[in-house]
């Protein structure tokens, strides 16, 4: 039986597009989409969502984080979602999220956490000057970028890369890693203890 997750999104979908695919691909995924999140309209993440037949829903930020988490979390319940997949979602979560469903909401970071936390982690890994970066995949907790890291990933940033060049080649890494941990999450196969996440073998 398959765990139902919702994937949240706010821009280009491209995560979301590599767990479509993923589900497509392998029998053996354990996961299906149960619902396409975004908190804006237009944006081409839904169109992805459409072309796979998949339900979307857009609940627009109303500035109460409170209000807003409230209806997130009912739309993830009225679709029959026990996961939270953040897939490039531009919003913060308020604590009722996090209650509602503990260590079962997923986020995927272009940097590797602890460093660079936040929107801007591409851009300040360059300034920064760092020579490696990466993508982290972790679970979300109240603080931002900052709950227990489930995996990672090494990106090399080269003398001339710039934010695009960069990002690009995170993203590939992104869409390799993140259907692996939502495939081992809905096999059962990550405990949380603590900070520590245990990655069971398949
Ligand atoms: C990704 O780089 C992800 O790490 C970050 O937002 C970006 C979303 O990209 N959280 P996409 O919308 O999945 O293409």
């Amino acid at each position: 039986m398959s765990v139902r997750i919702a994937v949240l999104v706010s821009g280009s979908g491209s995560n979301l597009q590599s767990l479509i695919d993923a589900s497509g691909a392998d029998p053996d995924f354990g996961a299906e989409i149960g619902v396409v999140l975004s908190d804006r309209d237009g944006v081409l993440a839904l169109d992805r969502a459409r072309a796979a037949g998949l339900p979307s829903v857009v609940v627009p930020w109303n500035r109460d984080r409170s209000a807003f988490t409230t209806e997130i979390c009912d739309v993830v319940d009225d679709h029959g979602c026990e996961a939270i997949v953040l897939a490039g979602f531009m919003r913060i979560l308020g604590p009722e999220a996090i209650q509602r469903f503990p260590n079962r909401i997923l986020n995927i970071h272009p940097s590797l956490l602890p460093s660079f936390p936040g929107a801007h982690a591409v851009p300040q890994a360059l300034a920064h000057g760092v020579k490696v970066s990466g993508v982290s995949v972790h679970f979300v907790d109240e603080e931002v970028d900052h709950g227990p890291v489930i995996a990672q990933r090494p990106v090399p940033v080269l003398p001339d890369d710039d934010e695009a060049s960069l990002h690009a080649r995170i993203q590939e890494q992104e869409h390799e890693i993140y259907p692996a941990v939502v495939k081992a999450f809905a096999h059962g196969r990550l405990t949380v203890d603590g900070r520590i996440v245990h990655w069971e073998d398949a």
